[in-house]
């Protein structure tokens, strides 16, 4: 089986990449995790509530100061190297990095000491687990560090949005960034994103996670994403409220009886509202250790996901489907934004192993390549480690 590496992961490796890059030690390294959504897909744009939690891979940056006055940064992820100078107003080129050094410089009014930073990475870009938000919220936290400056999780999770937002053009609800930022180890984030309100709720031992990487690719920025939220908000218009979040079902309902119910904007809504409630659900069945209920929720979200908010692609249809045809798997469904990147396993404790060699003949049935596979466990959130 894959070895997906725990926290504190290697801290020596990355100071020698370090060292070797910029042939000085550095003085502190940032861990930031991704995340997994149990369940709460495309609602906390909608003021509604989610269920992630912060992971066992992620983005670490080491980081070390200069006399140069300037930033200069290598990501071994995307291979690319940058360097800033402090003393003028951050430009920018075409490239994701630049523009998140640009709002990570801006927004935290950086004015501490040259910088050093190598970044490193163990989570699968663009897959759905994060790669974005994980980067972001990291980023930030080096130029606080640097600066000896603190802000609460909260305070982080909400520049990393605007960043996102106003840099990365990606109208991303709240979800990603408080799951990096808040992440207990053990524990999901009940996230009621209209009230900002977090309950933790302990993850039993008895249960595991697999992430699957279909390595299908689109970009938030240029995928539908944006697309759906300004679906939503037609939604919103015609029935007369502010978050789709703010509606049961029944409300729903009798508010839509004259309404074709293959009418694009109400399948939207349907998806909204009756993911809120299976959150909710997911929640209590967590609480009483109903992982069969829960599993049947995580799967009704795929179908919501596939059949009225159309954010699921054939390939990710046929890796859902084979996951949930493995006995132990409770449910499985696609993560994250959608449009591609990875789908989710709920499988009994132990399993694990044994759902990747079966998913593993399920592809070779299928005349498919092997896939990249992951054991995610709920781990702790965005962290700052100092070398001595
Ligand atoms: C992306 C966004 C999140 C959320 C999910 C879909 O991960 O960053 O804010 O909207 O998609 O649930």
């Amino acid at each position: 089986m894959n070895e997906t590496p725990d926290i504190h992961d290697d801290f020596s490796a990355l100071s020698k990449k370090f060292a070797d890059y910029f042939g000085a030690a550095p003085l502190f390294a940032v861990r930031s995790p991704g995340r997994v959504n149990l369940i709460g897909e495309h609602t906390d744009y909608n003021g509604g509530p989610v269920l992630p939690f912060a992971i066992n891979l992620a983005t670490f940056f080491s980081v070390g100061e200069n006399n140069e006055r300037c930033l200069k940064i290598f990501s071994e992820a995307t291979g690319e190297s940058l360097s800033y100078g402090l003393e003028k107003t951050p430009h920018e080129t075409a490239t994701t990095l630049s523009k998140i050094l640009k709002g990570s410089l801006t927004l935290t009014g950086y004015i501490g000491p040259g910088l050093n930073i190598y970044a490193d990475s163990n989570l699968p870009i663009g897959a759905g687990l994060s790669s974005s938000a994980s980067f972001i919220v990291g980023m930030i936290r080096c130029l606080l560090t640097a600066q000896k400056k603190e802000l609460s999780h909260d305070e982080l999770a909400v520049m990393a949005q605007k960043i996102e937002h106003e840099f990365l053009g990606v109208h991303c609800g709240i979800m990603d960034q408080v799951a990096i930022c808040s992440g207990k180890k053990g524990a999901a984030i009940l996230l009621e994103t209209g009230k900002m309100e977090k309950t933790f709720l302990e993850v039993p031992g008895n249960i595991e996670f697999a992430v699957i990487d279909s390595l299908s690719r689109r970009s938030l920025a240029t995928s539908d994403y944006n697309q759906r939220g300004k679906e939503c908000l037609e939604a919103c218009k015609y029935l007369g409220v502010e978050h789709l979040a703010s509606l049961t079902m029944d409300e729903l309902n009798s508010a839509t009886l004259k309404i074709a119910p293959d009418t694009l904007w109400l399948k939207r809504a349907r998806h909204v509202v009756s993911e809120c409630e299976r959150v909710y659900q997911v929640a209590e069945h967590l609480k009483a250790g109903d992982f069969i209920a829960l599993g049947k929720a995580i799967s009704a979200s795929h179908q919501s996901l596939r059949n009225l908010f159309s954010v699921s692609t054939p390939l990710i249809n046929t890796l859902v489907a084979s996951a949930e045809s493995y006995p132990d798997c409770y449910g499985a469904r696609i993560m994250g934004a959608g449009f591609g990147g990875c789908i989710l396993a709920v499988l009994a404790k132990g399993a694990a192993a044994e759902f990747q060699e079966y998913f593993h003949q399920r592809l070779e049935q299928l005349n498919m390549s092997p896939l990249p596979f992951y054991v995610v466990k709920p781990s702790a959130g965005v962290s700052v480690w100092r070398f001595k």
